[in-house]
């Protein structure tokens, strides 16, 4: 194991600043093509899916899904964040790229990473709606138990239930880092803390 860094107090290694897997590779795989099945499943032969994926956490889950899915498809990219920098609190919602695509009569799959307090997807779920498509359901890769008594939309696929932890990687960050490791897992408490 190397040193860890004396200003930022984290490794040069990304694994070093893991704590534990929460889930594995293997489990990420065979859930994403069950998931598939599932979508699969909800959209007639002939018809085609628009597919709303919510910039930057879904991207891993994204480019694996979609490769499971073997209907005919459209893709767009918006961009919503509740978590500015390093917080790992709830926060305002920041909406950076809206929605481009023609979604009126269409049959609309909204892609999104956590469901923690629901904001965001129910955000995303009045804004797909204000377009009038044909249909909207919603997939998330991780949800996690509602942190209060308020109503959270329900998601039509759901990957994992998780526990209420901070989770990293197949796409999920802290301060912008741990994205790129394959595996969920819980951050090492010596990385918790931003650069500085
Ligand atoms: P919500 O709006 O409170 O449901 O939060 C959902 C958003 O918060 C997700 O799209 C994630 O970007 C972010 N988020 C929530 N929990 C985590 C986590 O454990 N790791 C990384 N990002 C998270
Ligand atoms: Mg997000």
């Amino acid at each position: 194991m190397t040193r860890p860094d004396e200003q930022t107090g984290r490794y040069g290694d990304v694994r070093d600043d893991i704590d534990h897997i929460v889930v594995d590779r293997g489990r990420i795989a065979e859930r994403v093509d069950g998931i598939a099945d599932e979508i699969a499943s909800c959209y007639p032969s002939g018809r085609e899916l628009t597919i709303v994926a919510v910039l930057t956490g879904s991207l891993i889950f994204l480019a694996d899904l979609i490769r499971c899915l073997p209907i005919r498809m459209r893709l767009d990219v918006v961009s919503v964040s509740s978590y500015p920098g390093d917080a790992t609190e709830a926060r305002e919602l920041q909406w950076r790229l809206p929605i481009t695509a023609d979604l009126k009569g269409r049959d609309v799959l909204i892609v999104d990473d956590v469901l923690d307090t629901g904001q965001t997807l129910r955000a995303l779920l009045s804004s797909v709606r204000s377009h009038r498509p044909a249909s909207v359901r919603s997939c998330v890769l991780l949800r996690k138990p509602a942190p209060g008594p308020e109503e959270r939309p329900v998601p039509d696929f759901v990957g994992f239930d998780i526990a209420s932890e901070f989770v990293v990687g197949y796409g999920l960050d802290f301060d912008h880092l741990y994205r790129n490791l394959p595996e969920i897992s819980v951050l090492a408490r010596h990385a918790r803390r931003p650069a500085e």
